[in-house]
């Protein structure tokens, strides 16, 4: 089958690739060495595959690589962190011991990355609800619930220390 052109931005920066029309995102994405997107259930079950899409968190099997054309896509290889640094979420999962076997990290993290710059300041309930389409089989949830609290109060710190120095 004729491969198609796809245009698109990844993680910052423009890219071009050729893909079979039906090919999932997450298949383009993993093909293209971004393995951080984790091949889980495929059928929009884990959350493993998550990735940020225009600001929205999607899973990845579940679109077309076709779909994403033109749009800008976000991976944890693209978070933005000062060098040699995690992003603050990453290093909130870290802190809170919210990472085991590690597997549905990635999709945890871009869930949550989306999630906080909808919801800067967040309820319990309201994390709990935005996690709902992430499964993970070892952590029994409640560390990676602290972790999006703790992320949370670092991405506003760090916003209010931007805002004061402006
Ligand atoms: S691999 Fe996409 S939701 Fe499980
Ligand atoms: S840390 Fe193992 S599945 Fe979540």
């Amino acid at each position: 089958m004729p491969k198609r052109a796809l245009s698109f931005v990844l993680n910052g920066e423009r890219v071009e690739w050729e893909v079979e029309a039906s090919d999932t995102l997450l298949r383009a994405l993993r093909e293209n060495g971004l393995t951080s997107v984790k091949r889980g259930c495929e059928e929009g079950e884990c959350g493993a595959c998550t990735v940020v899409i225009d600001d929205e968190a999607q899973k990845s099997c579940l679109v077309l690589a076709l779909e994403v054309e033109g749009k800008s896509v976000l991976t944890t290889e693209g978070l933005p962190a000062a060098p040699g640094k995690l992003h603050p979420i990453q290093q909130a999962f870290v802190d809170e011991g919210a990472v085991q076997c590690g597997f549905c990290t990635p999709g945890f993290i871009m869930t949550t990355y989306a999630f906080l710059k909808a919801h800067p300041n967040p309820t319990d309930e309201e994390i709990r609800h935005a996690l709902s389409g992430n499964l993970c089989r070892c952590t029994g949830y409640l560390s990676i619930i602290k972790a999006v609290k703790a992320a949370a109060a670092a991405l506003s710190n760090q916003s209010g220390a931007a805002e004061g120095g402006r």
